[in-house]
């Protein structure tokens, strides 16, 4: 009867967490879908955030700029095009990082880049600060009597020209206050080479480095396998040339890695994610096994 018992609440206790690992995998396997912003996400992002609001404003401060500067110039979703707007907003909140801890991305890797500063080599992408936080994974394209017009935030011709002048604007001002030692992780599995000549890294943060910055080391990072190793730092037709000489005229040296431990699991993956991945079929083995 004991031993029954037993069994049952092991059971029991192996279905919740085997629940609870699948709800890790579904979670993980959703973050870059992009959330309409609303006020309650604004003040709760704002609250909760870590490095939190230091310039001296509340969050109702802000929000109240917000408000102002996003507010729609036209009765239709038509999109905010003055850059000035946008500058104006980022500025109250500029995404600094301290010496040596700048890290930049490009070509989709925001995630890879997310969890190798994290993990492996102790540096902050632009969600990591405060402004990341606040707006990473959310989209909106105005504020309407005082909320954001959730029609137009489904109006995708709208959302992505705001996004993209928003993030333009968070970039320069991350780049600007770049200082000694940087790093920029570039996808080395895409179509495109790796220092893509329209992205904003290529575009707008390359061009803000200042004398502050001593050296940058591109890091390429891969899919599943080393068989996916399109890129490397010698490919001929990578644009990495291209990197080194614009680099080169600001006086910041520039080295490369295509060193696949910086793909692998250990640094580039959430662990929660590949934990639960790993965790499912042992959890579903030992449950049949004390079921029978
Ligand atoms: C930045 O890194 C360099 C080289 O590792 C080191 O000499 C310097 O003290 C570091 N600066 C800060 C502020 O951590
Ligand atoms: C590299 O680019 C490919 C194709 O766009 C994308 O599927 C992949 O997620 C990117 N790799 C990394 C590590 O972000
Ligand atoms: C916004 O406020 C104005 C003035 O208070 C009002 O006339 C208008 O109907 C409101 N618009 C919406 C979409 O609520
Ligand atoms: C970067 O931002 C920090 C925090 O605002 C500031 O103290 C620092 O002077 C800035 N550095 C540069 C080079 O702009
Ligand atoms: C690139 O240069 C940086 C700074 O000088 C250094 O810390 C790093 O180890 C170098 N990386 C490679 C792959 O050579």
């Amino acid at each position: 009867m004991a031993s029954r018992n037993h069994n049952s609440y092991s059971t029991q206790l192996l279905q919740l967490f085997l629940s609870f690992m699948l709800a890790e995998v579904i979670i993980s396997s959703n973050v870059a879908e992009e959330e309409i912003l609303s006020k309650e996400t604004f003040f709760e992002r704002c609250r909760t955030a870590s490095p939190g609001l230091r310039t001296g404003l509340t969050c109702e401060q802000l929000w109240a700029i917000f408000q102002r500067v996003f507010e729609c110039p036209s009765s239709d979703c038509t999109p905010i095009t003055d850059d000035s707007a946008y500058k104006e907003f980022v500025e109250q909140i500029p995404p600094t990082t301290p010496a040596n801890r700048t890290l930049f991305y490009s070509g989709g890797t925001k995630v890879a880049a997310y969890n190798i500063g994290k993990k492996c080599i102790d540096k902050l992408t632009i969600q990591m600060t405060f402004l990341g936080q606040l707006f990473d994974d959310l989209k909106w394209c105005c504020v309407r009597n005082g909320s954001v017009d959730t029609q137009c935030s489904a109006d995708d011709s709208c959302t992505s020209v705001t996004l993209n002048k928003f993030w333009t604007q968070a970039s320069e001002l991350f780049a600007k206050n770049a200082t000694m030692h940087t790093a920029v992780i570039l996808n080395g599995s895409g179509s495109a080479p790796p220092y893509r000549e329209d992205s904003i890294f290529t575009t707008t943060e390359v061009p803000s480095l200042t004398s502050s910055v001593i050296s940058m080391t591109a890091i390429l990072v891969y899919e599943n396998d080393q068989v996916k190793k399109r890129w490397t730092c010698s490919s001929p037709d990578s644009r990495l040339p291209d990197l080194h000489v614009a680099l080169a005229r600001k006086n910041i040296q520039y080295n490369c890695t295509d060193d696949y431990w910086y793909s692998s699991e250990q640094c580039s993956s959430a662990n929660s994610l590949s934990m639960a991945i790993w965790m499912l079929p042992l959890i579903l083995v030992i449950q049949k096994i004390i079921s029978t």
